[in-house]
């Protein structure tokens, strides 16, 4: 019979310590989205995202502008987006004003600075939204991650229900001709080709600006409610805007998100947190002019 050494045994352990630490550090598969919140308890807790929004259910609501602090002007950086085996993102730089792009306006009380920028997709076989919008999944979600900037830290923002406010735009595809798109989105989408391996990452050519992941959008058009991160630790400090238009994306473009492969090297598809529920929270939708006053509102918000 053979048993290993003491020194056999002790380098096993040696050489499997750092990967199994790494192993439970920041991983959730999106397999199982029911497990979360056994390590991430507010993935089980109340406010939680995405959810369906519908017209019909959603609370028109008189609200100014949201304010685009920065977002068309460039940034002092080129843009490095990297494959994080959850999704593609890129930290937002400073512009050349040496201030990041900033959120305010709407329902917002104060100022939220751009932190940073990633997608959710699909498969061939399946939409890969997080939102329904009236009924539908879109092919693409981007999301477009503010911090409050009362708060220093990302970290320390999710402590704190106004920490964090994201923008998200759905994307549909179009199967004839490639969709017109802004410098921002071109460079992002053609930077997917060389992501395809975890932690891979891809600085892009040319200087761009926040605004120009947005294209054409109208920027006034949007549903409003309090949610999460859809992904852990699940946290419930965010206010979501949800743009009603939806982008094109040409199909061969939406296609390169389906060739990237996760941490264990299986593909990197369907990354999208189910349906949450809506529970008691209310939908806004913004409206430039007044079909219902705040004090109509009032008594609706807090009963
Ligand atoms: C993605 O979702 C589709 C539709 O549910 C399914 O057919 C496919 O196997 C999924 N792929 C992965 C890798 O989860
Ligand atoms: C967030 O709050 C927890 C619990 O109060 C605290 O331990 C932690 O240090 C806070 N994190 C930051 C970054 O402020
Ligand atoms: C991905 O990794 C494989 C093997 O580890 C390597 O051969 C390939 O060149 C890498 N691809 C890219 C785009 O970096
Ligand atoms: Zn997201």
């Amino acid at each position: 019979m053979h048993f290993p050494t003491f020194d056999d045994f002790y380098q096993r352990i040696l050489f499997l310590l750092p990967f199994a630490a790494n192993f439970r550090s920041n991983e959730f598969d999106y397999q199982t989205p029911d497990l979360w919140q056994f390590k991430h308890p507010q993935c089980g807790g109340f406010d939680q995202s995405p959810i369906a929004i519908h017209r019909r259910k959603v609370i028109p609501l008189s609200l100014p502008p949201l304010t685009f602090g920065f977002y068309d002007e460039l940034f002092d950086d080129l843009v490095t987006v990297k494959n994080s085996g959850h999704t593609v993102e890129f930290k937002v730089p400073s512009t050349i004003y040496g201030l990041k792009p900033y959120v305010s306006g709407g329902l917002l009380q104060d100022f939220y600075e751009a932190e940073s920028v990633h997608f959710h997709w699909g498969s061939r076989k399946s939409k890969g939204s997080e939102h329904v919008l009236n009924g539908h999944y879109y092919d693409l979600e981007m999301h477009i991650v503010h911090r409050n900037t009362k708060y220093l830290t990302f970290d320390e923002a999710l402590n704190y229900t106004d920490g964090v406010t994201v923008l998200a735009v759905l994307f549909k595809v179009v199967r004839h001709g490639p969709a017109f798109y802004q410098p921002g989105l071109r460079e992002i989408f053609n930077s997917l080709l060389h992501l395809s391996n975890f932690s891979s990452s891809y600085t892009v050519e040319e200087h761009l600006t926040l605004g120009s992941m947005l294209g054409n959008l109208n920027r006034g058009n949007f549903y409003t409610y309090k949610g999460s991160l859809t992904t852990p630790p699940c946290s419930p400090v965010v206010q979501w805007h949800v743009f009603a238009e939806v982008l094109p994306i040409w199909i061969q473009d939406l296609a390169k998100f389906w060739l990237l492969f996760d941490e264990r090297r299986r593909p990197l598809l369907n990354n999208t947190r189910p349906l949450q529920s809506q529970e008691n929270r209310l939908i806004f939708h913004r409206q430039p002019f007044l079909p219902l006053q705040p004090e109509q509102l009032q008594g609706l918000i807090w009963v």
